[in-house]
């Protein structure tokens, strides 16, 4: 019928050292793809995927520059010709397209809509599906928690107002999925977090946000030395021609 639209391919994919959600979404008519929070771990698997479904990879795109993994995107780049996306406040100069609130990316006839949502880090950013049934929050928004605020430019004010005021004010049933989980969760809604999200649901005020934040006491996530340098380089190798690190670093 004139109008309608298949519904958007997607796959939910997992690397569990890190406990890493990748997404693949792709437009099921003109076979453009985007991956979402890649991992180096995994690439051989996303690759063969993308290649079963018969889908050309146009972008890799970033939440965030993570702490606790390294990304694909750069191999990605090298081997499949996709374009490395990352927020312009992100501060990695390996991206190819640098984004900031409101740009949309495309794949095929669909699209993703770019939230910026700081205060996990500086250039944390949501992707929105362009019908807003779907939004990939990174570690801004986790199942009933949130990224935490004690590194890397962390501010838990400024998470708070980027929770409520740009990913809360989408649809109660728009899904939400995260670049994490912990527990065995897979994905939520904004109706679910806004009522049981334990540290800024149930109408929590920033000043009650505030004080969960600064009262945990986090270890540093396992490749966190590697992982943020590596991020930076798109994770490969820099252009002044520093080594990619090697596969075999335990985390
Ligand atoms: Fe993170």
């Amino acid at each position: 019928m004139a109008g309608e639209r298949p519904a958007v391919l997607f796959r939910q994919l997992f690397e569990p050292e890190s406990s890493t959600f990748t997404y693949l979404l792709a437009d099921p008519i003109r076979r453009e793809a985007v991956l979402i929070d890649p991992v180096r771990e995994t690439i051989e698997r996303d690759i063969e995927l993308l290649r079963e479904l018969d889908l050309t990879l146009v972008h890799t795109l970033e939440t965030h520059v993570h702490a606790d993994h390294v990304t694909s995107s750069g191999t990605l780049r090298e081997r499949l010709g996709s374009r490395s996306v990352v927020s312009a406040m992100g501060g990695a100069p390996c991206a190819d397209v640098l984004v900031g609130e409101g740009d949309e990316l495309l794949f095929g006839d669909r699209w993703l809509e770019v939230r910026a949502t700081p205060g996990h880090t500086d250039g944390c950013v949501s992707y929105v599906l362009d019908d807003h049934s779907m939004v990939f929050t990174g570690d801004a928004l986790l199942i009933r928690g949130t990224g935490r605020t004690d590194f890397q430019q962390g501010d838990p004010r400024r998470l708070y107002a980027s929770v409520t005021t740009k990913l809360f004010t989408l649809p109660d049933d728009t899904r939400v999925f995260p670049a994490h989980d912990y527990r065995g969760m897979t994905s939520s809604t904004i109706g679910e977090e806004k009522a049981h999200n334990r540290r800024l649901g149930g109408g929590r005020s920033v000043d009650e946000f505030v004080a969960i934040m600064q009262s945990l006491r986090l270890a540093d996530p396992k490749q966190i030395a590697e992982a943020v340098p590596a991020n930076l380089a798109c994770g490969v190798a820099r252009v002044d021609g520093e080594p990619e690190p090697p596969a075999d670093i335990e985390p």
